[in-house]
């Protein structure tokens, strides 16, 4: 078990986790770690390697050998090559929920995540870091929203981007990833046992990083280490 505090945000795909999850690191003075990040870091090594769906486990294994992963300041890099635009693309989005479904993945990112949590305190976000990754987290959260605000929120983001898409896509894109994200075998999506839970559809990211800090501060007094 980790010594260090980690506080873990779980939910589904569009509900604001990256954006929280690094301010309240930075108000907090906590690292940050985007394991979304790595799933598509991964998702993009795999297909630069011509990797398709119905690729054995044995392939990805045979290729996640001569992977060299990193996340450092926000940024994710794939054997040194920093990829962290890279990897926002909606097809790297598609085969990283894909992909993430595959044991040998999973296996592969879960001791690079936990490693980068046992450094120092840490704010780490995902689909199963309160359930799988960190189940003794000494903070749980999951920031859920509408389908229909989910969905809003990836086509803005997008746009900014540049990259087009129509609204009915991202609802659509949205709606599919959250099947795959819940629906697998392996660690799906589900609320952690002892998360705070909050549905953020009509919240403001400073009205939910406000509310967090209000948990947090709580479970600081709790705890006598403050932060
Ligand atoms: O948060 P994101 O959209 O960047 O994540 C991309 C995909 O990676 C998501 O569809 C599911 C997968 N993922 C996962 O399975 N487990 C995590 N801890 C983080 C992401």
């Amino acid at each position: 078990m980790s010594r260090n505090r980690i506080i873990t945000i779980d939910g589904p795909s569009g509900a604001g986790k990256s954006t929280v999850a690094r301010l309240l690191a930075e108000r907090l003075g906590f690292e940050y770690l985007d394991t979304g990040a790595l799933y598509r870091a991964v998702a993009l090594y795999l297909r630069r390697r011509g990797v398709g769906e119905d690729v054995s486990d044995e392939t990805i294994e045979e290729l996640l050998r001569e992977l060299n992963i990193g996340f450092s300041g926000g940024r994710v890099y794939v054997d040194g090559e920093d990829v962290s635009e890279a990897v926002r693309t909606p097809e790297i989005g598609h085969y990283s929920s894909v992909f993430s479904a595959r044991r040998p993945v999973r296996e592969f990112l879960l001791s690079i995540q936990r490693a980068h949590a046992e450094r120092c305190d840490t704010v780490v976000e995902g689909r199963d870091m309160g359930t799988v990754v960190f189940p003794d987290a000494w903070m749980k959260f999951f920031l859920d929203a509408s389908l229909q605000e989910r969905a809003k929120r990836r086509y803005l983001q997008l746009q900014r981007k540049g990259i087009n898409v129509t609204m009915e896509e991202a609802v659509r894109d949205v709606q599919q990833r959250d099947e795959r994200d819940s629906q697998r075998d392996i660690a799906p999506l589900r609320c952690p046992t002892g998360a705070v839970y909050m549905d953020t559809t009509s919240m403001g990211i400073e009205d939910t990083i406000k509310k967090m800090l209000e948990f947090i501060e709580k479970q600081a007094a709790g705890s006598c280490t403050g932060y």
